[in-house]
């Protein structure tokens, strides 16, 4: 049996049960790469501050790498013996420079070491990320950028609203993933902060310099709170929050997708690469990317509650109960990854049916707001405008004719005040093209708002 690095003051052995229970090995060998990193840091530190001499820096940095060369081979023996990969490293490094890997753990907790790692791991995941989520952005602008002119009906309630541009439309994505962007940007803050030094709880008596510790590890700072370095999970918390609102918007993105390349909507079609079919019947060709898509959001939502669950009401400092917060982060981590990089690959599989969307939005009295601008325009007062134009819709209704449709002798009959020119102010054309205050759908505010995302994207 493998020696237990804690098991001086224990007289029996573990229960296999409890060794079982509460081993993490299966989860945190990924950070196997993470830990050795930091423990490169720590030693050179502990050698630089005279704690260790350079010699046994020199050997424990040899035996390190040596371990690591082990695990990338695929030669390391894991074992719930040794718990989680902290114990499993530093019992290699054991076996392979002898008595001198006992130093590596001087002046350094377990506590203060699993919180490092996880800060080292999320650093650079997040950072992944956010490269991808910038590459996600480029494809939807692109697409918008090709479609410009592709008008749509924009909807509220699920209901035809308004026309809108279908560029527009699509640039409301943007703005969500810009938005998930500067939150895990923002996130980053937090998680670049150098923990190590805190040891157990206390600090330790050690002359060790976290500054260097930090300097070499190439975080922003060091941790001000020995109790709270070891039991913030806050960033993990904060991670998962934001990848949740960005799933959210995935859920959201996918919805639609899936709504329009059905034969109701025909709005859209996917490819065949980016589409799966049925066993059963061989008409089908289904939007699997995007319903798993939403499916996931699921997992990333209950990672969420997983992680707030777990730190809720615990006390001050480190407990075993945070060991449980890799899963719902590591799964947080490769769903989110795996969706953002699924969907800027399917977005340029897309093919958008113009006139099928041109259509929609010609359908559906989609013009009768601004059939009581008109009037407005005209002088009447709105709320009167609005009712104008709700019973010339119901009278329109009854004839089964959209406003436009309708002649100008029929349209009379609400208000003398509407005029020939009521047809051209009701085209589809005329009417985005008054929607010009910042933010709407007009051409120009579209095209704007496409350069002022091309030039923040550099495309
Ligand atoms: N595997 C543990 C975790 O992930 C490492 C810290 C264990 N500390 C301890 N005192 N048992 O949280």
């Amino acid at each position: 049996m493998a020696q237990k690095p804690w098991d001086g003051r224990f007289s029996q052995t573990t229960d296999k049960m409890v060794e079982k229970f509460t081993s993490s090995i299966d989860v945190d060998k990924a950070l196997y790469a993470c830990d050795i990193e930091g423990s490169i840091a720590h030693l050179k530190m502990m050698a630089q501050q005279s704690i260790i001499t350079q010699d046994e820096a020199a050997a424990l940095l040899n035996g390190l790498e040596k371990v690591r060369d082990k695990i990338e081979n695929g030669e390391f023996q894991y074992s719930d013996t040794l718990e989680d990969i902290h114990m499993h490293i530093e019992s290699a490094l054991g076996e392979v420079v002898g008595t001198v890997g006992k130093k590596l753990h001087t002046g350094r907790s377990r506590n203060d070491q699993v919180a490092l790692d996880v800060r080292i791991y999320l650093k650079k995941e997040t950072k992944a990320i956010m490269d991808s989520l910038l590459d996600l952005q480029k494809v939807i602008v692109t697409t918008a950028k090709q479609n410009i002119d592709v008008v749509m009906p924009g909807y509220t309630h699920l209901q035809r609203a308004q026309p809108v541009l279908f560029s527009h439309h699509l640039m409301a994505y943007y703005e969500m993933f810009k938005r998930d962007y500067e939150r895990f940007e923002d996130c980053l803050k937090r998680i670049d902060v150098m923990p190590l030094g805190s040891a157990a709880l206390a600090g330790t008596t050690y002359p060790i310099n976290r500054d260097l510790t930090r300097e070499i590890l190439k975080f922003a700072k060091v941790s001000d709170n020995s109790m709270d370095s070891v039991s913030d999970r806050d960033f993990v918390m904060e991670f998962i929050s934001h990848a949740t609102i960005c799933m959210i918007h995935f859920s959201r993105f996918s919805e639609e997708l899936i709504l329009w390349s059905s034969s109701e909507f025909a709005f859209i079609t996917i490819s065949d690469g980016f589409t799966t079919g049925s066993s059963i019947m061989p008409q089908k060709k289904n939007p699997d990317v995007a319903e798993l898509v939403r499916g996931k959001t699921g997992r990333v939502v209950g990672n969420l509650m997983a992680i707030l669950t777990i730190m809720k009401s615990l006390p001050l400092a480190y407990n075993r109960d945070m060991q449980e917060d890799k899963e719902p982060l590591f799964d947080t981590v490769n769903t989110l990854k795996a969706c953002i990089d699924i969907y800027t690959a399917m977005i340029p599989n897309i093919s958008i049916h113009k006139e099928t969307m041109l259509n929609a939005a010609q359908k559906g009295y989609l013009n009768a707001t601004d059939l009581a601008d008109y009037l407005v325009v005209k002088g009447v007062p709105f709320r009167e405008a609005h009712s104008v134009s709700g019973k010339l819709v119901g009278f329109a209704i009854t004839k089964s004719k959209e406003l436009h449709e309708l002649k100008l002798e029929e349209l009379k009959i609400f208000s003398d005040l509407i005029d020939e020119d009521i047809f051209d102010f009701l085209s589809i054309e005329k009417m985005l093209s008054r929607r010009i205050t910042h933010g709407s759908t007009s051409y120009e505010n579209v095209r704007k708002a496409l350069e002022k995302a091309s030039h923040l994207l550099n495309i």
